[in-house]
């Protein structure tokens, strides 16, 4: 850690991350920020196109303080999204209202090269990003931590070889069972930008990283070891080692059983879970390797009322003696009435059974 570094901020979820036990456990929700706000909307609609907002430090700055206003989380996760980077390598990509994200999709050695030869250019093209967590450092209360983010290789390379969002990963199995070689390549070059990527993200003060890997749950056994933990594993090795305190979340999503693997083989601090995951599994399994974070279905925050707090009491009981972050098991959704975000937050900050 170089001397220049921002000085870190003493949350709860810091506090967690190094071992200690918290009157309560740490908070905070995927996708806290975004379209199921008001202010967020109205924001929003200041620009058409949404990767000009990720781009935009004054937008993103006030994106990921809406919800820490309303809610008091303990933790802001930075504002903008996974889809930056292959953005920044020179691949087109463009997010379309109902549609959502649609790339030029990346399949042959040609589109590949294109995207190698603009590696050299991706901090540069990033660099709006770091502006904004520069200044959400500074902006915070020091008891609320900042989190930075990418995809996970492997999600971030569905995108880019599907060219959009995809229920059959035809296009990316396709490339990992029959040329694995030239997907390996285009991993290495996502392993090399997410380090690169991520270092400059907490080189401008965020300390922790979160690693979104949505898609890791439909890989088998041995694509998950080669595609999943392996990339992850050495995004987190070099991270640490230039940022010896840097505290790491890894979310392999929907990888049940194997999410055990993830835990024990890539270094993470901290894995996400999602609800599918038993509780007393997670308890015994888990937490022994990891702090747990997750795991209500966002759709129980739609719904609300006792059916929410019901679950949400679940998994303080069983997880929250132990250690837990407390989280979803995947992003709060459009449709959430943010009224039964703040139940949730309240139920989390007045629990007193840990
Ligand atoms: O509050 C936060 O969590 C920070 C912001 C954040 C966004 N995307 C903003 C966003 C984060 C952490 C992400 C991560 C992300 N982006 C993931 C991993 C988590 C997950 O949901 O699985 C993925 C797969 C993406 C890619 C992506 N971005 C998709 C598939 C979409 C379209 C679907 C959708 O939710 O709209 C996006 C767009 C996006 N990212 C929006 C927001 C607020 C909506 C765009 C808008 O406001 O117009």
């Amino acid at each position: 850690m170089t001397s220049a570094e921002p000085s870190l901020s003493s949350s709860r979820l810091v506090a967690t991350l190094n071992g200690a036990h918290c009157d309560r456990p740490p908070f905070w929700f995927m996708r806290q920020a975004g379209r199921y706000l008001p202010e967020y909307r109205a924001l929003r609609a200041r620009v058409p196109d949404f990767l000009s907002f990720c781009l935009n430090p004054e937008l993103c700055v006030e994106a990921t303080l809406q919800p820490l206003r309303r809610f008091g989380m303990d933790a802001a996760i930075l504002f903008s999204d996974i889809l930056v980077v292959p953005y920044a390598l020179g691949q087109g990509v463009a997010f379309r209202e109902g549609e959502g994200p649609v790339l030029d999709p990346c399949r042959d050695a040609t589109a590949r090269q294109v995207l190698e030869d603009g590696e050299d250019r991706l901090l540069e093209r990033l660099a709006p990003v770091f502006t904004t967590v520069r200044e959400l450092r500074r902006c915070l209360p020091a008891d609320t931590a900042l989190i930075g983010f990418a995809g996970a290789p492997w999600t971030v390379a569905t995108y880019m070889v599907e060219g959009k969002a995809t229920r059959d990963f035809a296009e990316i199995k396709a490339l990992a069972y029959a040329r694995p070689d030239e997907l390996q390549r285009l991993i290495d070059l996502l392993v090399r930008a997410s380090i690169a990527y991520l270092d400059a993200q907490v080189a401008a003060g965020a300390e922790i990283i979160q690693l979104f890997d949505s898609w890791a749950g439909v890989l088998s056994e041995r694509e998950f070891e080669r595609w999943a933990v392996g990339p992850v594993k050495t995004i987190v090795t070099a991270l640490k080692q230039r940022h010896p305190g840097l505290k790491v979340i890894g979310f392999p999503r929907a990888a049940g059983v194997l999410t055990r693997d993830y835990a024990v083989r890539t270094g993470v601090d901290a894995v996400g879970i999602d609800w599918t995951i038993p509780l007393d599994w997670a308890a015994t399994v888990l937490q022994p390797q990891a702090v747990v974070q997750g795991n209500l279905d966002p759709r129980l925050v739609v719904v609300g009322g006792a059916p929410m707090r019901e679950e949400a009491l679940r998994i303080l009981q069983q997880l929250g003696s132990g250690r837990l972050i407390f989280n979803l098991g995947h992003g709060l959704v459009p449709e959430t009435n943010p009224a039964h975000v703040a139940e949730l937050s309240e139920l989390i900050l007045g629990w007193a059974g840990a």
